[in-house]
């Protein structure tokens, strides 16, 4: 069974409930799930495995989640050499629609200068906000979901996302 690593920060908990119905619907899709929140400093083991899943919200208009930030410099050193990464963003439309789900684009920033492969990228059409540094060539870099907004929304979001991984991880 291919093993996916998922690595969260979370200030105020929306992210660890996000945390956990995803890694219920990766389980349900085969996947055998090892889920680390960063606050533990446990960076490092992201090099274990193959198939990643980095989740963040954004915070202080468009900045990454604080326990991510005290991260950086492990993760600015770390190789995502032939490694497939997902990245899953909090954020809120309505009170930041000019920074909404930035902190991702960061993310993905280290990955790529790691090496890694970024998978998972979702559309933009059904979310309302002026700017995101997270939309790459029409798309978001990763799943985005809005608990401040459209809670209702996020279990069905995070089910497509689940079964999209389930072929980008396919294989591994
Ligand atoms: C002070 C503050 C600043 C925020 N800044 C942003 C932002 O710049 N962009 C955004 O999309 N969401 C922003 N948010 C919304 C959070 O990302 C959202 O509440 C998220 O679900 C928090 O996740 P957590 O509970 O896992 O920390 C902000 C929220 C607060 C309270």
């Amino acid at each position: 069974m291919a093993k996916i690593g998922v690595f969260y920060g979370s200030t105020t908990a929306n992210t660890v409930m996000v945390v956990t119905t995803l890694n219920s619907e990766l389980a349900r899709a085969g996947f055998e799930v090892e889920s680390h929140n960063i606050a533990g400093g446990d960076i490092k083991s992201m090099e274990s495995y193959d198939l990643l899943v980095l989740a963040t919200p954004t915070w202080t208009e468009g900045e990454l989640q604080e326990d991510w930030k005290k991260a950086l410099h492990q993760l600015g050193s770390l190789d995502f050499t032939g490694k497939r990464v997902a990245l899953v963003g909090l954020g809120d439309q309505v009170n930041y629609p000019d920074h909404f789900v930035d902190a991702i684009a960061e993310l993905a920033e280290y990955v790529y200068l790691g090496g890694g492969q970024i998978v998972g990228q979702w559309p933009v059409e059904g979310y309302k906000f002026n700017k995101s540094a997270a939309v790459e060539d029409g798309r978001f870099v990763g799943l985005v979901l809005d608990q401040n907004n459209e809670r209702e929304l996020t279990a069905e979001r995070i089910r497509d996302w689940a079964g999209m991984l389930q072929e980008e991880f396919a294989g591994y």
